[in-house]
């Protein structure tokens, strides 16, 4: 193994540290860089050093580069709110755009030519057809996706200009936690589905509310791919060998290639939780496809990737024991 550590941003994010620990597991050296606004440090063992700081901050990122000569980054710091992007799109600009554009300028001036990207499904915005591959027209809705994809932009800029090589990966729906429960998902505000649907079983939500009833779906509610976030974490491994081989950057999709309404989830929760999880149906919420489905066979082909939890009843029993484990679903202080 290369003395030299991986540096992750957002690493003690939701995805970051599954992808820490996955990376951990595997014997790798990592060191991790979160400014702490959404990430927790708990989600960290004391094995791992945290480097509490911005990416907008140039003098910082030059410090912990100076400190760790990091042999690779795998870049997770982000804001991901669809809904508040819109709102503000120039707080996304900063941080997704921006901000990781010093952490590249660093990357340059220490000769580390390997970067790992947290892309997502929303760089190709409304699907024109489905499953998505990776042919499918980038054309983001809403400012999140677009900074993802402008971002994704930079990084095949740079490969020619001064030889970096990446591997974008754009995940579907992340979900679940570490089937262990050694980890879980926690934001504030909590906005995402299957931790809502779990807070409503808990009774700590009156109801879920459904967004939308009259999609052109089976049974009028919104469909996605939801892929396991262990399943996302093992991908960045395959992507760190996948450079490590010297083998050309690639773009590729996260996702099981299979789709499922909310109400799906809904009850895949009622039969995890053996409660009966209050529901109402409201509006559509702003932004919302009807369908995202993966083609995930590229991710296959080229990194020998593929979900291993196909099934969202897995993912909800591994965020509900989360919920109901020690941390009771939140990192305490
Ligand atoms: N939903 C509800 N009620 C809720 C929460 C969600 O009905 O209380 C519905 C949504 O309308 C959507 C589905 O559940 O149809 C999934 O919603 P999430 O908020 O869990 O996930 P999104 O699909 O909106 O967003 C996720 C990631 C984004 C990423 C996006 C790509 O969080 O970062 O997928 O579409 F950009």
């Amino acid at each position: 193994m290369l003395s030299s550590p991986l540096l992750v941003t957002g690493g003690a994010g939701y995805i970051g540290s599954h992808t820490v620990l996955e990376l951990r597991q595997q014997g790798h050296a990592v060191v991790v860089l979160d400014n702490l606004s959404q990430g927790h440090p708990q989600a960290l063992t004391a094995d791992v050093p945290l480097e509490v700081g911005d990416l907008g901050d140039a003098a910082f990122v030059e410090e912990v580069f100076a400190r760790h000569r990091p042999r690779a980054v795998l870049h997770f710091a982000a804001h991901a709110s669809v809904g508040e992007s819109v709102h503000d799109p120039l707080k996304y600009y900063r941080n997704n755009l921006a901000a990781p554009l010093i952490l590249l300028e660093a990357m340059r001036r220490y000769d580390c030519l390997k970067f790992i990207f947290s892309s997502t499904c929303a760089t190709y915005g409304n699907p024109q057809s489905l499953p998505i591959d990776e042919q499918h027209p980038q054309q983001p809705v809403n400012p999140y996706g677009a900074s993802k994809a402008m971002l994704e932009r930079v990084l095949r800029d740079c490969e020619p200009a001064w030889g970096l090589r990446s591997v974008v990966l754009r995940y579907f729906n992340a979900s679940g936690c570490d089937p262990q429960g050694r980890l879980g998902e926690d934001h504030e505000p909590e906005t995402h589905l299957i931790p809502r649907v779990l807070m409503a079983a808990a009774g700590r939500l009156e109801r879920l509310d459904i967004f939308g009833q009259d999609y052109p779906t089976p049974d009028g509610t919104c469909v996605r791919d939801y892929t396991h976030v262990s399943d996302l974490a093992r991908a960045h491994v395959l992507a760190l060998e996948h450079l490590d081989a010297g083998k050309a950057s690639v773009a590729v999709n996260l996702g099981t290639g299979r789709g499922f309404s909310v109400q799906e989830i809904v009850q895949a929760a009622r039969e995890v939780t053996g409660r009966e999880i209050p529901v109402a149906f409201g509006p559509r919420r702003e932004g919302d496809p009807a369908q995202l489905i993966c083609d995930p066979s590229l991710a296959q082909r080229l990194l020998g990737w593929q979900a291993q939890f196909l099934d969202p009843v897995e993912h909800v029993r591994h965020a509900w024991a989360w919920f109901h484990g020690p941390a009771a679903g939140r990192y305490q202080a």
